[in-house]
């Protein structure tokens, strides 16, 4: 008889045989920076995370730093909005001051990303520019995009994450780089991201003016083979690196676009996973640590080379 079980007999033959060993140099940390903070403010939704000033962030990015973690994701909270998100593309707006605080707090410790795409500065919170009719106007926002990733690259952003879902934002954004001197930022695309229900907290903690829904843009969640398709797309239109969103709901896909990509797969473990989870374990319903841990390795066996995680400072931490 085959007995799989022989491998399992002692911790340390288990440990032996384990396929997947989550690294802290393959968990990036998402970070808020809100402009107008006199203190970090508490996400409700989100406990344990905060949105930060940028003298806190300059912390949290040392913290990361020192713990091991393989890089930060920035989001700005703009005090103010308008209908083409302005803020975005002002070197002075607040993301893009928080690129250059948390690249120099780095000092190059780690990678330094910042999240492109409009909808944080736009006031009616979609993720492109709005046509006469209130649609979102793809081609109208790739310009936006284009000059949104020049002052992310200014502030010195080692990687733009596009997770706009803007056919062609990838080609556009790369040609804007390059056009610009800027050869080697890295573009990070959210290649599959779905319209998910699991963003919830997410936005909360941007203080999202959105009403309706991104299902005109982002992937139907009923999807699996789409998203091959966007992901070929990313990959010809020059992605460095090609992401799927949300992780636990979406192995499958993981799994497939892990199987074609030639180039790095991330998945971001998104901010109603980290509630759900965060929710469960202070009513005693779930072993937080246990779980956390068992999350994170799922998604790296299905496929992702490094994951977005809001745990990833506090799980590098733990190391
Ligand atoms: C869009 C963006 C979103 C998230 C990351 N980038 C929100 C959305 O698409 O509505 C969600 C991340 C999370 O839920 O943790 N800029």
């Amino acid at each position: 008889m085959d007995r799989p079980r022989r491998l399992r007999r002692t911790p340390a033959l288990r440990r032996l045989a384990a396929e997947t060993r989550p690294a802290s140099a393959q968990l990036i940390q998402p970070l808020f920076v809100s402009e107008g903070l006199s203190e970090p403010a508490p996400i409700g939704s989100m406990p344990g995370q905060v949105q930060h000033t940028l003298a806190s962030l300059t912390d949290a990015v040392d913290r990361a730093c020192r713990a091991g973690v393989g890089g930060v994701m920035l989001f700005g909270v703009p005090s103010g909005r308008d209908a083409v998100g302005s803020a975005g593309s002002d070197p002075e707006g607040i993301l893009n001051r928080a690129i250059a605080a948390a690249t120099t707090a780095a000092a190059g410790r780690e990678v330094v990303m910042s999240d492109l795409c409009l909808d944080e500065f736009t006031d009616h919170g979609h993720c492109g520019v709005l046509s006469d009719t209130g649609a979102v106007d793809n081609d109208a926002t790739l310009g936006h995009y284009r000059s949104m990733s020049l002052a992310q690259a200014r502030a010195g952003a080692d990687v733009v994450g596009l997770s706009g879902m803007m056919d062609g934002q990838v080609g556009a954004v790369r040609e804007a780089l390059d056009g610009a001197g800027f050869e080697d930022v890295v573009v990070l695309a959210y290649a599959a991201k779905y319209a998910s229900a699991w963003y919830g907290p997410f936005r909360d903690a941007v203080e999202s003016t959105l009403q309706g829904d991104r299902r005109t843009y982002q992937q139907d969640p009923a999807n699996r083979r789409e998203a091959l398709r966007e992901v070929e797309l990313d990959l010809a239109e020059g992605a460095d690196v090609v992401m799927v969103k949300p992780a636990m709901g979406y192995l499958d896909v993981l799994a497939d676009v892990a199987r074609v990509s030639d180039r790095p797969v991330w998945a971001y473990q998104v901010s109603g996973e980290y509630a759900a989870i965060e929710a469960a374990a202070a009513n005693g319903w779930l072993d937080r640590e246990a779980v956390i841990h068992e999350s994170i390795v799922s998604i790296i066996r299905a496929g992702a080379d490094a994951v977005l995680t809001y745990w990833a400072t506090e799980l590098a931490e733990s190391r």
